[in-house]
């Protein structure tokens, strides 16, 4: 075949139309595989125990709050029992009195599901609403690396369980 400027023009264009179409296939095969991990967080490292500021701190990457009273430290999942929401902490203006197996206990705060309403007392014990149990608590301990504060959803706590250091 000779190759005139006709067709010399014509390979080019079919040329560069077969290596944008391979271009758009590629792209498009690669976005079924994206470079993300969809993997929960399960386990956080934090900072040293003193540099936690004391009262209440959400952990976004593992959904749970945290609890500095002094030297104690102590966690709870905010990841509601019900379907999964995230439960929001609310400070009460006046502390109650409640019954929570069999003892009155005085609850500052609480947890609010805002998908189907549970509420949970402070300690995650669930009272209303389709929430079938307590709030998981979440292990606190110190890293032996660094001394740094580590939140582990991977092992299971009792209710109650807290760290002083
Ligand atoms: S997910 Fe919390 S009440 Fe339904």
């Amino acid at each position: 075949m000779k190759l005139n400027r006709r067709n010399f023009l014509k390979t080019i264009g079919i040329g560069s139309l077969l290596v944008g179409l391979v271009g758009q296939l590629y792209t498009w095969i690669r976005s079924l595989f994206p470079n993300v991990s969809y993997e929960s967080v399960r386990r956080v490292k934090l900072d040293e125990p003193d540099k936690i500021p004391d009262g209440v701190t959400f952990i976004d990457d593992i959904k749970a709050y945290i609890f500095r009273e002094g030297k104690t430290f102590y966690a709870i999942s905010a990841v509601c029992t019900h379907l999964g929401c995230t439960v929001k902490y609310v400070g009460l203006s006046k502390p109650k009195i409640v019954k929570i197996g069999g003892k009155e206990v005085e609850v500052k705060w609480e947890f609010h599901c805002p998908c189907h309403g549970s509420k949970f007392y402070g300690d995650g014990t669930n009272y209303a609403g389709p929430a079938p149990r307590p709030l998981d608590w979440v292990k606190v301990e110190i890293s032996p690396e660094d001394g740094k504060l580590v939140l582990d959803l991977n092992k299971t706590v009792p209710q109650n369980y807290k760290l002083t250091v």
